[in-house]
């Protein structure tokens, strides 16, 4: 442990968390988005070396073979499917003034999934992209929905289904505003939270791998890939910002709310992680 790490006084920190959390809370050493990526990617790799980042992100899976078997059973006919084709019609129905969604993405909304969340400049503020539904409802006179389920996931399923196979690309444009969104999402990421003091790194970094209460826990790098994600547990399709909001409560912490500034931001910097690696949402879990 470097001496940075001892000034800390966090006993339960490795060596490389420590570094991480030197790096990003002393000022020592700036390193920016990319260099995070690399380090971030490079853990991963050399913790699992026989697993590929395609099997990263298949998650929990990719540690139990029983589960993989039953959740490759359920691929063969996925949940997911009938969300795509609701989340279509609902997408390419008109608002009441005439316009569509996409009339308000880049590309009419298709295949651009994978480089959502997006910094907008003219907000100063990370857009993930059901909240881009919904700013596009708002700014069309329609009433804004959830950004967790029903229709905005159903066309997040949509949307994303067309993305399928493209790398993540999530960028941090060369704006005080986006690095300082990059930033505030990693801190929220390292931060303790609840009663038992749980930071999603503690379970997704350096317990990843292990189980807890009969749960493989799933890697940090390759979690974004596959959301919206029909969860049997939910019985419909839900975006990582629910996913998020479930492990915040099951640490019995209060969660961030929906579209939140923060959970914007936490999902900017959890999605940036898993830059490059192929898209495969939506997804489907247990
Ligand atoms: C106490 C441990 C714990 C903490 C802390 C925790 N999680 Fe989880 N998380 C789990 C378990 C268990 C699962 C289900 C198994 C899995 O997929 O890893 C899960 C699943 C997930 C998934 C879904 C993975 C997939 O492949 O579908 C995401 C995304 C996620 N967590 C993100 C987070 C984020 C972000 C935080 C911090 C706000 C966090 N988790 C904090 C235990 C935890």
């Amino acid at each position: 442990m470097t001496r940075a790490c001892r000034h800390l006084h966090l006993p339960l920190l490795t060596s490389l968390a420590c570094a991480l959390l030197f790096a990003a809370s002393a000022g020592v050493t700036r390193a920016g988005p990319q260099e995070d990526l690399q380090i971030y990617q490079d853990f991963f790799k050399k913790r699992f070396p026989t697993l590929s980042v395609e099997d990263l992100s298949n998650g929990a899976y990719s540690f139990s073979e029983d589960k993989k078997k039953q959740w490759l059973d359920i691929m063969e006919f996925p949940p997911y499917e009938v969300a795509i084709e609701e989340g279509k019609t609902l997408f390419e129905t008109p608002f009441a003034n005439g316009k569509t969604y996409g009339s308000c993405l880049d590309q009419g909304g298709i295949g651009i999934a994978h480089t959502y969340p997006r910094f907008d400049k003219a907000t100063g503020k990370v857009v993930a992209l059901a909240g881009a539904l919904n700013a596009c409802r708002a700014a069309n006179g329609e009433k804004t929905l959830s950004t967790f389920k029903g229709d905005l996931a159903n066309i997040a399923a949509y949307l994303t289904s067309t993305s399928r196979g493209k790398p993540i690309t999530v960028t941090v444009p060369d704006d005080p505003k986006a690095l300082a969104a990059y930033e505030d999402g990693k801190r929220i990421y390292f931060t303790r939270r609840g009663p038992r003091e749980f930071a999603c790194y503690h379970c997704h970094w350096v317990a990843a791998g292990a189980r807890i209460r009969g749960n493989e826990l799933s890697t940090a790098v390759g979690q974004a890939t596959h959301f919206p994600t029909y969860r049997s547990k939910w019985g419909e399709m839900g975006t990582l910002q629910r996913r998020y909001k479930g492990c915040m409560e099951n640490t019995g912490a209060v969660a961030l709310k929906e579209n939140s500034d923060g959970m914007n931001n936490l999902e900017y910097f959890h999605t940036y992680m898993s830059n490059g690696i192929p898209m495969n949402a939506p997804g489907t879990r247990f």
